[in-house]
């Protein structure tokens, strides 16, 4: 089961907690800002070593001094208008995280809501996304999680995932 959580990313305890960089990775406001903070200065130095990320693609580093053992860079769409790619864009950042943890042993991972901060992806189309493609992984994790900043957030999560299931 895809697991929706209320909170602060930063306190999870995983194998790795996906960020929602910008293509430099050096830090931001929001998820990353917070992530950077949580990681500590080292993180921004590693990542210094990674030469950018494009939106859609994802790049992994050390967790240093987060609880989770690593974290997933990845760059989500900038909404304009819903013509530009955006939902593409936006499943391949879910996807090639997945498919990194993969390739690299992580059994557990926590998404925040890609793109729909100071990106502007409208939230609801977002989780339907996110949601189908964190199922489709699903079988091949110990735990996919979901977390949520805001209660509002939360709730559409668990509304739009028991759409989904038919409930
Ligand atoms: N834990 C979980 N979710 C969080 C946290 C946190 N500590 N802090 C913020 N969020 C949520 C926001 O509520 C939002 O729903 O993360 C979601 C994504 O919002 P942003 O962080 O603004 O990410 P995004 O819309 O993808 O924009 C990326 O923001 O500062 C940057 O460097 C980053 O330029 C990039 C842009």
């Amino acid at each position: 089961m895809v697991e929706i959580v209320q909170g602060d990313i930063t306190t999870l305890d995983v194998d790795a907690i996906v960020n929602a960089a910008n293509p430099s990775l050096l830090g931001g406001g929001g998820v990353d800002g917070a992530i950077h903070r949580a990681a500590g200065p080292r993180l921004r130095e590693y990542n210094k070593t990674l030469g950018g990320c494009p939106p859609g693609e994802a790049r992994l580093s050390p967790g240093f001094d987060l609880p989770a053992r690593h974290v997933i860079s990845t760059v989500g769409p900038v909404w304009h208008a819903g013509d530009q790619g955006e939902a593409q864009v936006l499943e391949n950042a879910y996807r090639n995280s997945l498919e990194l943890a993969l390739a690299n042993g992580i059994r557990s991972i926590a998404f925040p809501a890609i793109s729909t901060g100071v990106y502007g992806y409208p939230k609801e189309q977002a989780a339907r996304i996110a949601l189908r493609v964190m199922k489709e992984y699903e079988p091949k994790f110990d735990r996919i999680i979901a977390v949520l900043h805001s209660p509002e957030d939360y709730e559409r999560y668990r509304r739009v995932l028991a759409e989904m299931d038919g409930g």
